[in-house]
């Protein structure tokens, strides 16, 4: 497209700073959404090992360490760059998402609102990168010796944008949302050791690769296990696993509901509603069901680019979904209850 401009225009193309900033807007909104996205970075670079620092719920600083495949100089100052991304190419891409980072803009996002650095390599022979960016503008560009990974801190955010600052809630709060985060991306990635430091004293450490009852065990502890079964489900084009609350353990709340479709913790009503339905007459007024499932589904399926957050993502065929999960979600209870009530073991329950 040819853009004139005259004088008397009334109209101006915003500069780069600013439109990173309205971007910013959306995808930054405060210190758990930033760890959000470094978080995806670091599982989307394959690490094994992630560990979080915070101070002061993440309003004076945040910085995540990983041990994943790094950046060379090159990449690293484009990866802050906006709409510079290495998950999809074209158009196509769009439509078959397998990462779970893919819009190219969240470096460059919380680099426009923040003091940001970057710290990256991905060939210890070659030494590492340091980015240094304030406010969108880029301060320093050096080479340093680092171990292959990345490690991105984020101090002052907000710091230019004033009327966002002001929102910020206590650090207990925003701390709150940052373990939730960190919480979510663990049961997503069992095999990822996570660990979360706040003002120095270590408040998460989880240790992977062992599965996910584990990392449910790690989290709420070795008696929530009493009160959920596994269920597998992998016959028809959606495959799903995880782990469901006995008929007989309802919750008082939703707080132990987690869905992650293809590994991304989402919302979805169609998921949602399918588990409900399924534990139909278990549930009584005001009750709720435990569940952790990890579902899998062709990336053609499902469309993630829904909201710059990405939490959201439509089904091409919700109906089906819903009918799905409704379905094997009331078979896997059925059979539970009368394992139970003939005194069977229940704690291999498999739906076919
Ligand atoms: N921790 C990391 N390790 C290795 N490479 C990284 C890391 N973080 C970012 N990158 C690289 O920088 C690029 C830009 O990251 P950024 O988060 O801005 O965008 P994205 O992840 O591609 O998409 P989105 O905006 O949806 O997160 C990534 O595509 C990736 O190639
Ligand atoms: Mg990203």
């Amino acid at each position: 497209m040819t853009i004139s401009s005259s004088t008397d225009s009334k109209i101006q193309i915003l500069p780069e700073t600013l439109i990173n900033k309205i971007a910013a807007g959306e995808v930054v909104e405060r210190p758990a959404s930033v760890v959000k996205e470094l978080l995806e970075n670091a599982i989307d670079a394959g690490a094994t090992d992630v560990h979080v620092t915070v101070k002061n719920g993440g309003k004076d600083l945040i910085s995540i360490l990983d041990n994943g495949s790094g950046m060379s100089e090159s990449d690293a100052q484009l990866a802050v760059e906006r709409h510079a991304t290495s998950k999809i190419y074209n158009e196509d891409d769009l439509f078959r998402i397998s990462t779970l980072g893919f819009r190219g803009e969240a470096l460059a996002s919380i680099a426009s609102v923040s003091h940001f650095e970057l710290l990256t390599c991905n060939d210890e022979n070659q030494g590492g990168t340091r980015i240094l960016i304030k406010g969108g503008y880029l301060e320093q560009l050096s080479k340093i010796g680092f171990p292959k990974g990345t490690k991105v801190t984020v101090e002052r955010l907000f710091f230019n944008t004033p009327a966002r600052l002001k929102f910020l809630k206590t650090t207990a709060t925003e701390l709150q949302h940052i373990q939730q985060h960190i919480l979510q991306k663990s049961l997503a990635n069992p095999d990822i050791h996570f660990r979360l430091t706040h003002n120095r004293q270590l408040l998460l450490n989880l240790p992977g690769g062992q599965g996910l009852q584990t990392r449910i065990q790690q989290i709420f502890g070795e008696e929530f296990l009493d009160t959920i079964f596994p269920v597998n489900h992998e016959e028809t084009s959606l495959l799903f696993s995880g782990f469901i609350s006995f008929p007989s353990k309802p919750r008082k709340s939703r707080r132990w509901q987690y869905i992650f479709v293809n590994d991304r913790n989402v919302k979805s009503p169609a998921v949602n509603h399918g588990i409900y339905d399924g534990y139909g007459i278990f549930l009584g007024k005001s009750q709720h069901p435990a569940f952790f499932l990890n579902i899998q589904i062709d990336p053609t399926e499902i469309d993630v680019n829904v909201h710059p957050a990405k939490t959201e993502i439509r089904f091409r065929n919700s109906q089906l979904v819903h009918t799905i999960l409704a379905d094997q979600i009331s078979s896997a209870l059925k059979e539970c209850a009368s394992r139970r009530f003939f005194g069977r073991e229940h704690s291999q329950s498999q739906m076919s």
